[in-house]
């Protein structure tokens, strides 16, 4: 069973060849990062306009890669959500003339559920039922998984998801963009017991994140207390005091507050429901304090940690085609009125 894979939702363009679930044999990925840095942030209009000029050198240099012809193909799948709507219907227009020309069905997948589903590619099958972790730029929840399509969500963020946090400690860092992997890096030098950033961990038998408070601790701590409020608030400085040492200890210290709450929320989720295998997936999985924190829990709790390899932590359309060959075995296509749609169906 092969599979095309197309993923458009936010500013990569991506699309993947792959066989029987798991076996990808391509793997192409256009990242926007240079169109939108200077904005800080992805601007939605720029990325859709560059999706529309991508979308069709990166299916075809997919199918190049994979050694394919598009009739070779069985079925063509598309991230149709969550996602910026524009650069959703790029992917989902594109995906929906090749299946309509070709004659080969449409499969729908939603981009949080492909993210659970990375860990399996060019790796061993997921065991389940299994403990899901998605922590992305958009999302962070946590799913009690059945099956690859299968899951109930026991909590989510109840303000920012934890790549919105890192991005945003990023700038106030004023460390660039994308701010997460930046941040990543630099904490590598830096004391994570520098400073004690707050863990908000909710009511103890919470399952639900909050990120917005450990953000607001940081940017307090770099700039000092507002004067004035809201909108109007000014500070008295900036990053510029700080020495890049300092600067590395902050970085450090946020991604141990962050990470220590990630692990605490398993922790509890653990406790509740049954779990053979704990599976992170999402921008955010490609952190390397979690990815060692979470390994070491799992040793502890002899509990297997299924983590996606590093290329397939952050949007790709491999995940995306993995994922449509269960739901096609499942008999779940799409007709050509598949809409894009902004948020999750989890
Ligand atoms: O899954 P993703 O590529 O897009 C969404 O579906 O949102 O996740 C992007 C997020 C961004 O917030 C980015 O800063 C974060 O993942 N990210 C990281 C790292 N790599 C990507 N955050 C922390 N450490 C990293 N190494
Ligand atoms: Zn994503």
């Amino acid at each position: 069973m092969l599979i095309l894979g197309i993923e458009s939702s936010c500013d990569e363009t991506a699309a993947s060849v792959v066989r029987d679930g798991r076996d990808v044999l391509s793997n192409v990925i256009a990242s926007q990062h240079e169109l939108h840095e200077k904005f800080g942030g992805v601007v939605p209009e720029i990325a859709s306009r560059a999706h529309i000029e991508r979308i069709l050198p990166v299916i075809d240099e997919s199918l190049e890669a994979a050694g394919v012809q598009l009739a070779d193909v069985d079925a063509i799948a598309v991230g149709n959500r969550p996602g910026l709507i524009g650069s959703l219907l790029v992917g989902v227009s594109a995906a929906k003339a090749l299946a309509w020309s070709l004659g080969k069905p449409l499969v729908a997948v939603d981009h949080v559920e492909a993210h659970l589903y990375a860990a399996a590619l060019d790796e061993q099958p997921i065991e389940y039922p299994a403990l899901g972790l998605v922590v992305s730029g958009g999302h962070t929840s946590l799913y009690h998984l059945q099956g690859p399509t299968q899951m109930q969500r026991l909590g989510s963020t109840i303000d920012d998801a934890v790549g919105e946090a890192f991005d945003k400690v990023a700038a106030i860092l004023e460390l660039g963009f994308p701010g997460g992997p930046i941040l990543d890096k630099i904490a590598r030098g830096g004391n994570d017991k520098a400073v004690r950033f707050p863990r908000t961990l909710l009511e103890p038998d919470s399952l639900a994140f909050s990120f917005s408070g450990v953000k607001t601790s940081v940017l307090y701590h770099v700039r000092g207390q507002p004067i004035g409020r809201g909108r109007n608030a000014t500070f008295a400085r900036d990053a510029s005091s700080l020495s890049d040492q300092e600067k590395a200890d902050v970085a450090a210290s946020f991604q141990a507050a962050a990470v220590d709450v990630l692990i605490e929320k398993v922790r509890r989720a653990m406790q509740r429901v049954e779990t053979r295998s704990l599976v992170i997936g999402g921008g955010v999985s490609a952190n390397s304090r979690l990815r060692a924190e979470v390994q070491r829990f799992g040793e502890e709790h002899d509990l297997p940690v299924c983590l996606p390899k590093m290329k397939y932590c952050i949007d790709n359309a491999a995940m995306i085609a993995g994922l449509a060959t269960h739901l096609l075995a499942a008999g779940q296509t799409a007709d050509l009125n598949l809409e894009a749609a902004a948020t999750s169906s989890r």
